[in-house]
């Protein structure tokens, strides 16, 4: 029995700790046969799109690291590209990186768009924005393969720099098309010192031209997105399909504590201005202003970096991000108003200077009844249950919701987990969402204009 142990339970653990894309190969096989099983999309296929995409920007402990407006990036657009191109699309590049595959129809009616984003954080997983993008791709697919004639063009976008971190605007491609980013941000520079102009010509853009990106109300009729949950009630509740009620909007700050960097051992405690111990009491200061009235609300300090940063310094220098979110504007702003009185607090007991100025504001915005309640009929049509929620997370569509109605699909996260290598989303969950997409399309299509 002992040495049954002695091989077996490792090969039991190394199963469970398996990278779920490989575990689910076999589900993959399995659950093929969905295909057959009255889906219009072909959910095999759409996995190996997802697991390939997996591979540009891969880490080593699983997951990505797929930034926009990045080496890796570039090489997944390319991938992305060709596969729309093989599709039949005509594919364009927008002056801010936006990727379109059009997909014409029988009417002269505007375009119904749809898509979403394939750069990723830092360290993050192989879904948030891939399962949307590449489910936009099998949907034009399936929809050729069915030979389907639309009334409305179709187009799906990948839209560029979705998560923000390079150039510190998150939706960035989406706020270029919305109108809502001035060509000022074209100077910013990133780690390397590689400006946004740069990056945008790297792509080959010409970001004179930049403002070009704008999308004119009315000439989109609507704008669907698929996406994975990226929070834990639809994985907990076990239903498969989303109906996102609104966005939240995200408000980011970039805060600098201003102290003096002096000697550790000769300076005595009471003539200290120590940056990171002001700092440190801002964090908590964030999140008690944040849980101090009841909501939905978050409040977020990701990183410090600390200056000069050595064991046997005091430090003088402290910069720290601050991210609110909610669906109302006006409670951001009443929480914000707060947390900078306890700063100035802070400041004055701790003998520092604390400065916080604006980075980025997406609004929050509201999905469309008409796109809600087609999302519904589709997911019924596909035998899947459905529940209202909104979303936690950012997203293009909110963006979007500046030129045209929009709807979003969500799909569940495995345990809520999400900007994680542990990010998870079953084939079959995915395959749903896309073939909820597919089918929100063509009512859509039958029933707007
Ligand atoms: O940060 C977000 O909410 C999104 O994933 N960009
Ligand atoms: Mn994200
Ligand atoms: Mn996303």
């Amino acid at each position: 029995m002992k040495d049954l142990r002695r091989w077996l339970y490792p090969l039991l653990l190394a199963v469970l700790l398996l990278p779920p894309m490989v575990q689910t190969s076999a589900q993959g096989e399995k659950q093929s046969q969905g295909a057959l099983r009255g889906f219009q999309v072909n959910s095999q296929r759409l996995q190996q799109t997802l697991d390939k995409l997996s591979e540009f920007g891969r880490n080593p402990e699983g997951g990505v690291t797929r930034l926009g407006f990045s080496e890796a990036d570039m090489a997944a657009r390319e991938y992305v590209m060709e596969l729309m191109r093989q599709a039949g699309l005509a594919v364009r590049v927008d002056p801010a990186g936006n990727i379109f595959g059009r997909r014409p129809g029988t009417e002269n009616l505007p375009v119904l768009l749809f898509g979403s984003h394939i750069d990723s954080v830092p360290h993050g997983g192989n879904f948030d924005g891939d399962v949307g993008s590449l489910g936009a791709l099998e949907v034009m697919r399936a929809l050729n393969e069915h030979k389907v004639a639309t009334r409305h063009p179709l187009e799906m976008v990948v839209w560029s720099n979705e998560e923000g971190h390079h150039f510190g605007k998150g939706l960035f491609g989406s706020a270029a098309a919305a109108g809502v980013l001035g060509p000022g941000i074209l100077e910013r520079r990133d780690e390397q010192g590689v400006s946004l102009a740069d990056w945008l010509r790297r792509y080959g853009q010409d970001p004179a031209r930049f403002t070009e990106a704008r999308i004119r109300p009315g000439s989109v009729a609507g704008y669907l997105e698929l996406h994975i949950e990226q929070g834990a009630v639809l994985d907990e509740t076990r239903i498969p399909i989303g109906v996102v009620q609104g966005i939240v909007g995200i408000n980011w700050w970039t805060c600098v504590a201003m102290g003096f960097a002096n000697h550790a051992g000769t300076t005595p405690m009471n003539r200290r201005q120590d940056a990171l111990a002001a700092a440190a009491r801002a964090v908590l200061a964030v999140r008690e202003e944040v849980r101090a009235e009841p909501g939905r609300q978050v409040g977020t300090v990701g990183y410090m970096r600390v200056e000069p940063g050595a064991r046997n310094i005091i430090p003088g220098r402290v910069e720290f991000p601050v991210e609110l979110r909610d669906l109302e504007a006006a409670k951001v702003e009443r929480i914000w108003a707060r947390i900078r009185e306890r700063f100035a607090t802070i400041a004055r007991e701790e003998n520092v200077e604390i400065e916080c100025v604006p980075l980025a504001a997406d609004q929050p915005a509201r999905t469309d009844p008409v796109f809600q309640q087609a999302i519904r009929e589709a997911a019924q049509a596909a035998g899947l249950a459905t529940m209202d929620l909104p979303s936690g997370a950012g997203h293009d569509a909110q963006n979007a919701s500046r030129f045209a109605p929009m709807g979003m699909i969500f799909v569940p996260s495995r345990g809520g987990i999400s900007h994680s290598p542990r990010e998870f989303t079953l084939p079959e969950e995915v395959a749903n969402g896309v073939d909820v997409l597919y089918r929100s399309v063509l009512l859509l299509d039958a029933s707007l204009d």
